[in-house]
């Protein structure tokens, strides 16, 4: 698409995106919870990392290549599970994933997708990952599990931290729905976006493909924060762990952890990976940033299983910061919706081309070859977030 010819960083994708995307999908996406201080300091933290530049150090061949629960990966990055990606564009998770596989790492599917298990898994050829909440109807949690089965998922993200909903302001101001809802306000908007209803109206898919249909008496799931709050079980604890992890079968990654006794819980119950992650800041307002949280749980786990990291990562300089303090893989949110809603698949295919391009270039300037050898000894302040009293 000729207009991605001048976008040159992940700023000018969430620039577009914004103009292209109705607006209560783009504020979806572009929300933390009430005060967004956790959503901002994920960002801004990343900063205060700081490279050591070397020179004249051989770094000619380089590789970026890696691997995640098995998986080899182009880079240490996957594309984070978020929920109501078709609406960013009329196929949106379909899209997304075919860009993922195009570029060689993995896409996790949300729960609160538009697009099905099932649809990913007709449009698509390679195994994708499923993410999913604990929900009170077990027997649904079960069919889901099931689902990812039979569609041939490799791993299972379970995500801990939205067993009660953090308040977006936005999405209550903006009646958030899936279909949006027919008002005045939200027509007047969506006339101002064209390239939008043309991908909408091209797709039957304007709901919650892994729900609707499937959970027995939800027929209308348009207002998400109201479902969620119905059906997710606030009852969960480690124990349920011991359940999901049988019921499944395969690869475990648990989504949520920003505590090193929880990631100490997470490792013992037999997941093979945990992710740093304060939900993109739309949880629990006023906790720390996933990448100040990561060198803790690095050395609560001490290695016992892989540690990835999301929250915040908007550049390949992010990824290597994330890398260079422990963490085996990262997960982008944000980073690819914005390509998503500003370009479709060609715009998440450009999202991963920048991200991967700023990681190569960085890692030479910090004269190394393979990411696999990045550590600490490439930040100038790597312990700068050991003491989180003092942040
Ligand atoms: C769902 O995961 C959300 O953050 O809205």
């Amino acid at each position: 698409m000729s207009s991605l010819t001048t976008v040159t960083c992940i700023e000018d994708l969430r620039r577009m995106a914004q103009r292209r995307v109705p607006r209560m999908f783009y504020d979806y996406v572009e929300s933390g919870s009430w005060t967004e201080s956790t959503f901002r300091s994920n960002v801004d933290d990343f900063q205060r990392l700081k490279f050591k530049q070397r020179v004249a150090v051989d770094i000619q061949s380089r590789s970026l290549r890696s691997s995640m629960i098995g998986t080899e990966v182009a880079m240490p990055v996957a594309l984070a599970p978020t929920g109501l990606t078709g609406m960013l564009c009329g196929d949106g998770e379909i899209l997304a994933a075919r860009a993922a596989e195009r570029f060689g790492v993995p896409f996790t599917l949300s729960t609160m997708s538009i697009c099905s298990i099932e649809d990913i898994a007709t449009h698509t050829s390679r195994p994708f990952w499923f993410q999913l909440y604990v929900m009170r109807d077990r027997d649904f949690m079960r069919r889901l599990i099931d689902r990812a089965k039979a569609a041939g998922c490799s791993a299972l993200m379970l995500t801990l931290d939205l067993q009660v909903m953090g308040q977006r302001h936005k999405d209550i101001k903006n009646g958030l729905a899936a279909p949006p809802k027919p008002t005045l306000r939200n027509l007047l908007n969506l006339a101002t976006k064209p390239q939008w209803c043309l991908s909408m109206s091209r797709t039957p898919r304007r709901s919650f493909g892994n729900i609707v249909g499937h959970a027995k008496g939800v027929s209308d799931v348009s207002s998400l924060a109201s479902w969620t709050t119905e059906q997710f079980d606030p009852a969960l604890c480690w124990q349920d762990i011991e359940w999901i992890k049988q019921a499944w079968g395969g690869k475990l990654v648990v989504k949520g952890i920003m505590d090193a006794e929880d990631a100490r819980h997470a490792a013992d119950c037999g997941a093979d990976a945990l992710i740093v992650s304060n939900h993109g800041g739309r949880q629990l307002d006023g906790a720390p940033s996933s990448i100040a949280a990561l060198p803790h749980i690095v050395q609560a786990v001490r290695g016992d299983i892989e540690i990835w990291l999301d929250g915040g990562i908007r550049s390949g300089q992010d990824v290597l910061r994330a890398v260079a303090l422990g963490a085996q893989g990262t997960l982008i949110g944000r980073a690819f919706l914005y390509g998503l809603g500003a370009a479709g698949q060609a715009g998440v295919e450009r999202a991963l081309q920048i991200i991967a391009k700023e990681l190569d270039v960085s890692m030479a300037f910090c004269g190394r070859t393979d990411i696999g050898g990045v550590g600490r000894s490439i930040l100038l302040n790597p312990q700068i977030f050991d003491d989180l009293t003092k942040i």
